[in-house]
């Protein structure tokens, strides 16, 4: 069977192939019906081994909406990698399954996994980025403010996975991401060397920064995550001391535009990395955020899985050819 296409991380894609999905989930939130059955038949396994509510909701129901089956493995299940290896769970399920979305802590995980499977493996989050996020996030941005290149976006907080993605998407789209964070917590360096390679080719610009109030300066979106990820609760004492100053409250928030939208990928520590007259205010897009997570999932499905076909099948129709 042809090897499908991959859905690890934005870095994979060229900058016009980042627009055509943007186009395309546009396209699908604007007259869902037309692609009702675009995907009929087909049946995405969903493989957890962190808690979710937006990934795992918009995944099952985008699916469907698309004519196609979801199957939720929670990390108990699969226990990938103690009960059974990456290797072999991948190659059960290519035999079952026409695609596998995985939500896991290292990143090598997706990397294996996507090596080992002849069809489409799509990166539900992992420690290192969370390339479905980001795509919601910036059809969000395209939503408000009517462009990408030019924007300027301030990610403050933690130099995490969700600041990666961010970084990567917007580098491709001539975004102005600075991400400010306390001494310590920066986004990995050489995540910073690509955004910043690739953000001078499309006219945009990356820049990393300790410095909240000059991020959030002019800023047309303001953007905030938790102060310690999935798998960083022994963390989130301490974390909370030194992440204070880079709370986002109605004072730092006031340092963007007049117009300027606020953003979080949710969860929402209330009160930690947001304070509610911020996270609550009209400016405030992150219910619409998150109901974007639909519309550009359903575009990175359509376009990861419409050509595969089931090689449980293939294996069938050999067996009966032989019979
Ligand atoms: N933003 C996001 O990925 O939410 P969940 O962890 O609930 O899936
Ligand atoms: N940085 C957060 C994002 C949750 C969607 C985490 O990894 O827990």
């Amino acid at each position: 069977m042809m090897r499908a296409r991959d859905f690890l991380s934005i870095r994979d894609f060229s900058p016009q192939e980042i627009r055509e999905l943007l186009g395309l989930a546009q396209r699908m939130k604007a007259e869902p019906e037309v692609y009702s059955s675009s995907l009929k038949g087909k049946t995405l396994a969903m493989i957890f081994e962190k808690p979710s509510l937006r990934t795992r909701v918009t995944f099952d129901v985008g699916i469907q909406q698309l004519g196609g089956f979801s199957l939720y493995l929670s990390p108990a299940e699969i226990n990938l990698g103690k009960r059974e290896s990456v290797y072999d769970v991948a190659k059960n399920l290519e035999r079952m399954v026409q695609g596998i979305m995985i939500r896991t802590f290292a990143h090598e995980i997706v990397e294996k996994m996507a090596e080992y499977a002849s069809i489409p493996i799509i990166n539900g989050l992992t420690d290192y980025s969370h390339p479905c996020q980001a795509m919601a996030d910036y059809l969000t941005v395209l939503e408000k403010k009517g462009r990408l290149a030019g924007v300027k976006l301030a990610y403050v907080g933690d130099g995490n996975n969700v600041a990666h993605s961010l970084m990567f998407c917007g580098a491709q789209l001539g975004v102005h991401v600075w991400v400010a964070t306390p001494k310590g917590y920066e986004p990995k360096a050489e995540a910073t060397a690509w955004a910043q390679h690739r953000a001078q080719e499309a006219g945009g610009s990356c820049t990393i920064t300790n410095d909240a109030v000059k991020a959030a300066s002019e800023a047309d979106v303001v953007y905030t995550d938790v102060w310690a990820s999935m798998g960083q609760e022994a963390e989130a004492e301490a974390r909370r001391k030194v992440f204070l100053p880079y709370q986002v409250n109605a004072k730092l928030f006031g340092h963007a535009k007049t117009d300027a939208i606020f953003m979080h990928c949710l969860p929402a520590h209330r009160g930690d990395e947001v304070t509610d007259d911020v996270i609550d205010c009209p400016r405030s897009v992150v219910f619409e955020e998150a109901e974007n997570r639909l519309h550009a999932q359903k575009a990175i499905l359509l376009s990861m899985m419409r050509d595969v076909s089931s090689s449980a099948r293939h294996t069938e129709s050999r067996e009966s050819t032989h019979a």
